[in-house]
């Protein structure tokens, strides 16, 4: 299959209802989409990506209005969060009604919905008449693309179409959270931060460990996995372990110098954790195609985004 990228809304529409596949820009990640009310369609997603069907996706839709749509309630949390942060990276599990095929879910008995905060991919939501599943656009287990080109890389002769909408502004996924007894439950950390959330609503409960049977896959041990392997901790620490090997260096704003030291990428010279996080997937790429025998990551600082970036490398890190 030949794989086009470009910016036609109109020939992404056409294809999504044909029950084709389309890689959507988003502002977290790119998706690979398909109509979330076509079971056939859906499929696609899973055997493209070689993801497992427990794996659940999310659903996304052109404004938190729809919610209703697909969720059999909306809890008055919920509501509030839609009202500050959608659209933008935060993603509501609720529990689902039937329209849902069970294929988006996993079996399970709530969906995933979220708004996205991209130009292109709203006004593409707003042609359709059905909402697009779509989890991001990479192999199971590598790391997520967050410009056109990975996307191509990776899924290029597997997918007619990439809608580019250019590099993904925030470039993690989305924070992903539910309301249990009145609660809020944070099941990945993502675009929105601990921070964020708890000035709108309070006290929020993680649970975003759990690897032998997670109930949210981003929960799963080791993901966004580059191929070299990867060691987190003390750069420092990790340089006098490491010397006798050829490391390439993710840091968030420093330099080092060591001999041995064949690729770096430093994700923010001025230590702003909102631009580490967009230049993250970039530099974990590139330093995946060094000639390096290790990447050796930093560990961030433990507020803002700085968690959501430790969890991505510390899965990066862990061994399948
Ligand atoms: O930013 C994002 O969320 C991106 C863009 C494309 O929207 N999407 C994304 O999808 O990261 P994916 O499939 O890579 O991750 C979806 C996450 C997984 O951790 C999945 O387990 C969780 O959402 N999830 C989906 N449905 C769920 C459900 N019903 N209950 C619990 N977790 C769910
Ligand atoms: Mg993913």
């Amino acid at each position: 299959m030949q794989t086009i990228t470009g910016t036609d809304i109109n020939k992404s529409a056409e294809l999504l209802n044909s029950g084709a596949l389309v890689a959507i820009p988003t502002e977290t990640v790119y998706g690979l989409a398909a109509n979330a009310l076509n079971q056939d369609a859906v499929l696609k997603i899973f055997e493209t990506k070689g993801r497992p069907t427990f794996n659940p996706l999310i659903v996304h839709v052109h404004d938190a209005k729809e919610f209703l749509k697909y969720a059999v309630e909306v809890p008055e949390l919920v509501t509030k969060l839609a009202q500050s942060f959608s659209p933008g990276p935060i993603t509501f599990v609720l529990p689902k009604k039937n329209n849902i095929p069970d294929i988006v879910t996993g079996g399970g008995d709530t969906v995933a919905l979220r708004v996205p905060d991209h130009p292109l991919t709203l006004k593409l939501l707003a042609q359709l008449d059905f909402p697009l599943a779509a989890p991001s656009a990479n192999p199971f287990g590598y790391i997520s693309p967050v410009d056109a080109r990975h996307v191509k890389d990776q899924l290029g002769g597997k997918i007619p179409y990439i809608l580019d909408g250019g590099q993904c502004m925030i470039g993690i996924e989305s924070t992903v959270v539910t309301v249990l007894s009145g609660k809020v439950v944070v099941y990945r950390l993502g675009g929105v931060s601990l921070e964020d959330l708890k000035d709108v609503v309070g006290d929020v409960e993680l649970r975003i460990h759990g690897d032998a049977n997670p109930v949210s896959p981003g929960q799963l041990k080791s993901h966004y996995a580059p191929t070299i392997p990867l060691k987190l901790g003390r750069m420092k620490d990790l340089l006098i372990e490491f010397a006798s090997k050829k490391v390439a260096c993710l840091t968030f704003s420093q330099n080092y110098f060591e001999e041995n030291i064949v690729a770096e990428s430093i994700l923010s010279p001025g230590r702003d954790l909102h631009i580490a996080a967009r230049n993250l997937f970039t530099a974990l790429r590139k330093l995946d195609n060094s000639n390096a025998e290790l990447i050796l990551a930093e560990r961030f600082p433990e507020y803002g985004l700085g968690l959501a970036i430790n969890d991505r490398l510390e899965r990066a890190a862990a061994e399948n």
